[in-house]
């Protein structure tokens, strides 16, 4: 059987960032760079890489210089044109004209309601949600084992990453039925359950694909967890009406919208890059001794 395929990329921004501040309070968290470039960027390749063909943005007020590091810097280019220097760096990131696609939330909700305000450019197709804030690096990279694996069982699936039992409490947590390979099925889902509570200690990863049927159920949402609308929620109302598979990714998670974990990022990165790897490592065993 053959599923529609995913060519629809939603990316929320419209977050407020309050666990990074001072860094966010003027700029977007979704702007941190990791070594020399922002997490969207990473967050778009992935999508692009993995077939995507329209990406939309959920952005808010304060959010503009995501809009304009995807569009031509034409100072920029012009005077490192008139100066002899290469702009490989900055070539590839100017989307194609008409794209990105932009909506607005106006108030950032919960992570539900910003999926929901991509409702119209979205329409009756199955799509993709990736959160930014959470890098993730593997080869083929992670949405793309997704798209991969919805080829084979098409509705919705979710990411599965185990974490320790004292953790489940800060994630939405699958309930996991039947395993093949890296597919788990999906038998409910809760978001932030309380400590002891958690129906395993498989947290749902910012990585989705989701069939068009959520947006109906965010239509008439609810609010959930932290007093937000949460996509958690509308996702577990998609079980049984819908295959639903949680897919456990063969690669590395870091959490950037955390401050350790946005180090974290940075440091293995850097460290596995030919320029500047040798130099990090170095200082790296200096200041550990
Ligand atoms: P987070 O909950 O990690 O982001 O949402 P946040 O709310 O900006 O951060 P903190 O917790 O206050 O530090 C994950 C992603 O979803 C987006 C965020 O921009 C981020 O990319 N988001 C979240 C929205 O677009 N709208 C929302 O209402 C909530």
């Amino acid at each position: 059987m053959t599923h529609k395929p995913v060519r629809k990329a939603v990316f929320p921004v419209a977050g407020l960032g309050t666990r990074f501040l001072p860094a966010t309070k003027a700029m977007p968290k979704e702007m941190l760079t990791v070594v020399d470039k922002p997490l969207i960027q990473y967050a778009v390749e992935e999508a692009l890489e993995a077939g995507i063909e329209q990406i939309i943005f959920v952005t808010g007020r304060g959010k503009s210089s995501l809009e304009d590091h995807f569009d031509i810097s034409y100072e920029l280019e012009a005077t490192m044109r008139a100066r002899g220097k290469s702009l490989a760096a900055i070539e590839n990131i100017r989307q194609k004209p008409g794209s990105p696609v932009y909506v607005r939330q106006q108030e950032p909700l919960g992570l539900g309601h910003a999926v929901w305000c991509a409702r119209e450019i979205v329409g009756d197709e199955p799509f993709a949600v990736l959160l930014p804030d959470e890098l993730m690096v593997g080869a083929p990279n992670f949405l793309k084992q997704m798209v991969e694996a919805y080829a084979a069982v098409g509705g919705n699936i979710v990411g599965a990453l185990e974490v320790p039992d004292e953790e489940t409490d800060k994630y939405g947590v699958i309930s996991p039925g039947r395993t093949d390979g890296r597919l788990t099925e999906v038998t409910a889902l809760v978001e932030k359950p309380a400590r002891g509570t958690a129906p395993s200690n498989l947290m749902i990863p910012g990585r989705y694909i989701l069939q068009p049927e959520v947006m109906k159920v965010l239509d008439d949402p609810v609010t959930g967890a932290g007093g937000e609308i949460q996509l958690t929620d509308a996702m577990a109302q998609l079980i049984g009406r819908q295959p639903f598979h949680g897919y456990t990714f063969d690669g590395q998670r870091y959490d950037c919208g955390d401050k350790a974990g946005y180090i974290q990022a940075n440091l293995a990165l850097a460290l596995a890059r030919d320029d500047i790897g040798p130099a990090v490592r170095d200082f790296a065993r200096k200041l550990l001794g």
